[in-house]
């Protein structure tokens, strides 16, 4: 699976045949100027939660491909109630078979409101596989107990985890996260971006080290195959 970063909690991933862009946060990002949101493709767009910082460009970009948005169902009437109706609703917990593989929506604990105020459902994260391998996107969260549920069902292969502090986990409980579910392939995301999520790359990935994991932190438009 081809994997493409485009700041904060942005990363476009290329699974069977399909290309699926998650929380597009782009044009309001300082760091990610470079990034010409009119030409990033996506036929899926997947969207853990409300919050600006994961829905800003989410709208352009999906009427720019006519790409699914997929999400909790409150954001899914939202984007319908723009008169963007190629999406898909799914709640937490449920699966659903896609062209490109197979999801399941899972819990995530945070908060979920548009910018216009209006409510977003519960935030959630997503467990994604093509039957070969599999990836979890935990969008915004803190470190839960529910997370031991997600190794039930799924041998997770990578994982893109929030490491920035404050308003998601902090390193040390992404490090637990990640023994959670059972993974040694941590994806970072949700650092840097603006004041109270600053970090040190060298220590994050010194500290996931330590405990026997990789921390991958990619530049904004740069490609890795996972
Ligand atoms: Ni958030
Ligand atoms: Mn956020």
């Amino acid at each position: 699976m081809e994997v493409k970063y485009y700041g904060h909690s942005c990363f476009s991933v290329h699974i069977g045949g399909k290309t699926i862009l998650f929380d597009p946060f782009i044009s309001f990002n300082e760091l990610a100027k470079q990034v010409d949101v009119n030409a990033i493709k996506a036929d899926y767009i997947f969207l853990t939660h409300a919050h600006q910082d994961h829905t800003a460009d989410a709208l352009t970009i999906a009427k720019n491909n006519n790409a699914m948005v997929v999400g909790i169902w409150e954001i899914s009437q939202w984007f319908n109630n723009q008169n963007y109706t190629n999406t898909h609703a799914m709640n937490i917990g449920g699966f659903w078979q896609f062209d490109f593989g197979k999801v399941q929506m899972v819990k995530a604990v945070h908060s979920s409101s548009f910018p216009d105020g209006s409510y977003g459902g519960n935030p959630v994260g997503f467990v994604i596989t093509d039957g070969t391998k599999t990836f979890y996107y935990s969008g915004d969260t803190a470190l839960t107990l529910d997370m031991q549920l997600i190794p039930l069902r799924h041998s997770i292969d990578f994982a893109f985890l929030p490491i920035g502090n404050n308003f998601t986990m902090d390193i040390t409980d992404a490090i637990t996260a990640s023994n959670f579910i059972q993974c040694n392939h941590i994806i970072g995301m949700h650092y840097d971006t603006f004041g109270y999520i600053q970090v040190n790359h060298e220590e994050a990935i010194i500290q996931f080290n330590k405990s026997g994991k990789i921390l991958t932190l990619m530049n904004i438009e740069q490609t890795i195959e996972l």
